[in-house]
C-alpha cells in the first residue's frame, strides 16, 4: 500500500470545498487553505452571495463541458435533498426567454424540460420552459459542505497566500487552485483572463413564494429564487468589470420593479412597500474568457520535489450548478496525472 497522497486545496468557496470533499472520499489526505470561509462576508468571496438555483445557462459564455458538469451536479444535488440542513429545496421553475436559445436541444435537455405553449408565455417572451429544479441557500449549503469535510477529519487553515508557492509544503504532493476571482491577482497565477461580473440582489422574506421564475433578455436576467427557509432572492445584474461592492439604489429599484412584474404574487398585488426586505447584496462572479479552467500543471517545490497542480476556477454564474461535475473532473485529472507520474517513474527505473 502506498501512503495517502497529501493535497492542499486553496479556496473555501463551493468549488474548493467540493473538490476537497471528493478527494477526501477517495482516500487522499486533504487540507483546505483559504482566506475566507463559510460565515464570512467579503466582496472577494463569491459563494455566499449566490442566489442560487440549478439552472442551465442557455446563452452565456463559452461552455465547454459545462452542460455535462451541470447534469452530473443535478443528480448529486437531487440525492442530497433528503438530508437535513443542506439548504437545498426542490421547486418548479418557469424559465422565460425573450429570444429562443439554440443550446437547449441537446437530448438530455429534451427529456428534462417541458416547453411551454405560446399561450402560457408573458408578452414579449418568445420561448419558455418549465422544469423541476433545486434551489440552494448558498451560505447554508457551503457551511454544511465544510462540516462534512471536517467531521471526516479534513484539516483547515485560515491564511492569505500571496504566492502559490507558499502552498508547496514539503510533504505536499498535489495543490488544487480554487481561488475564484482571486486567481486574477494571485501571485504565480495572475490569470488576466479572469474578470469580475458583478451581480446585485435583494433578499426578501416571502415564504408564500414556492416557485422560481427567470426571464432573460441578452445580458439582463430577472430572477426570483425561493429558499427552503422562507427567504427569496430577487435579481439580478451582470455587470462586467464593475468592482463596486456597494448596492446601487437605482439598480435595487429596477430589480424590485422587474421582479414584481414577473411575479405579482411577491407583494400579493399590493405596492412595492409590501415587500419585507432583509438585505441588499453584491457579489462578483469569477468569469473567465475561455470558461472554467480545469487543467494540470507540473511544478517542483524548492527542494526539487514534483508537485501536481490542478486548476479549478473561473465558474462565472454556474459555480453551484456545475460544482459536483467540475470538481469530479478535477479529481479525475489528478488521478490521471498520478498514474502518468508513476508510469514515468517505472520507466525511468528500467532505463
Ligand atoms: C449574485 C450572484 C448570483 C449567483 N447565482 C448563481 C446561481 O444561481 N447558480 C450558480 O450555480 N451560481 C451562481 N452564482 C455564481 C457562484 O456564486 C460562483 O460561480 C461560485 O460561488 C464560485 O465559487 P468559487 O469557489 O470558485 O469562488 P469563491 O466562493 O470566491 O471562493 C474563493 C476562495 O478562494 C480563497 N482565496 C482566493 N485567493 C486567495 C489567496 N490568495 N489566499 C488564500 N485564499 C484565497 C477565498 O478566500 C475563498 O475561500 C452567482 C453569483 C452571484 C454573485
Ligand atoms: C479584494 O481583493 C483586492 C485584490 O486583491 C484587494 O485590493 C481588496 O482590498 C480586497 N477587498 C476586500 C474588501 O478585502
Ligand atoms: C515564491 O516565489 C517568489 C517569487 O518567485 C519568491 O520571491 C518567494 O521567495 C517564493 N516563496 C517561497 C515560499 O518559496
Ligand atoms: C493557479 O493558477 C495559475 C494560472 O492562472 C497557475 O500559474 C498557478 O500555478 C496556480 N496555482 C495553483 C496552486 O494551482
Amino acid at each position: 500500500m502506498s501512503k495517502k497522497k497529501k493535497v492542499n486545496v486553496i479556496g473555501a468557496g463551493v468549488i474548493g470545498i467540493t473538490t476537497a470533499l471528493i478527494l477526501q472520499r477517495n482516500g487522499y489526505q486533504v487540507q483546505i487553505l483559504a482566506e475566507h470561509w463559510p460565515g464570512d462576508s467579503n466582496i472577494n468571496y463569491t459563494s455566499p452571495w449566490a442566489g442560487a438555483a440549478w439552472r442551465p445557462h442557455f446563452y452565456l459564455y463559452p461552455k465547454k463541458n459545462v452542460d455535462k458538469f451541470e447534469r452530473i451536479s443535478f443528480k448529486a444535488f437531487w440525492s442530497l435533498l433528503q438530508i437535513p440542513d443542506t439548504g437545498l429545496m426542490s421547486t418548479t421553475i418557469y424559465d422565460y426567454m425573450d429570444k429562443k436559445p439554440v443550446v437547449y436541444r441537446s437530448d438530455w435537455f429534451k427529456e428534462f424540460f417541458r416547453v411551454l405553449p405560446p399561450y402560457k408565455l408573458p408578452p414579449g417572451v418568445e420561448f419558455g420552459l418549465s422544469y423541476t429544479t433545486i434551489t440552494i441557500n448558498g451560505p447554508k449549503y457551503i457551511r454544511w459542505l465544510l462540516k462534512q469535510f471536517t467531521i471526516a477529519g479534513g484539516k483547515i487553515k485560515k491564511v492569505r497566500l500571496s504566492h502559490i508557492n507558499e502552498s508547496f509544503d514539503d510533504d505536499v504532493d498535489i495543490v488544487v487552485n480554487c481561488t475564484g476571482i482571486g486567481a486574477r491577482t494571485f501571485g504565480g497565477v495572475q490569470d488576466s483572463t479572469v474578470f469580475p461580473t458583478r451581480g446585485q440582489t435583494v433578499t426578501v422574506w416571502a415564504p408564500h413564494i414556492k416557485t422560481s421564475c427567470f426571464r432573460s433578455k441578452f445580458n439582463c436576467i430577472t430572477y426570483i429564487i425561493p429558499r427552503e427557509d422562507g427567504e427569496v432572492v430577487l435579481g439580478g445584474t451582470y455587470e462586467e468589470n464593475n468592482l463596486n461592492e456597494k448596492p446601487n439604489l437605482k439598480t435595487t429599484e429596477s430589480i424590485i420593479q422587474r421582479c414584481r412584474e414577473l411575479c405579482p404574487e411577491l407583494t400579493s398585488s399590493k405596492g412595492a412597500h409590501a415587500l419585507k426586505i432583509l438585505s441588499y447584496e453584491v457579489g462578483l462572479r469569477p468569469s473567465r474568457i475561455d470558461g472554467i479552467r480545469l487543467e494540470i500543471e507540473e511544478k517542483k517545490n524548492s527542494k526539487g520535489k514534483d508537485i501536481i497542480i490542478c486548476h479549478n476556477y473561473g465558474h462565472h454564474s454556474y459555480g453551484y450548478s456545475s460544482s459536483w461535475g467540475s470538481c469530479l473532473e478535477a479529481f479525475e485529472l489528478i488521478e490521471a496525472a498520478i498514474t502518468n507520474e508513476r508510469g514515468n517513474e517505472k520507466l525511468n527505473s528500467k532505463l
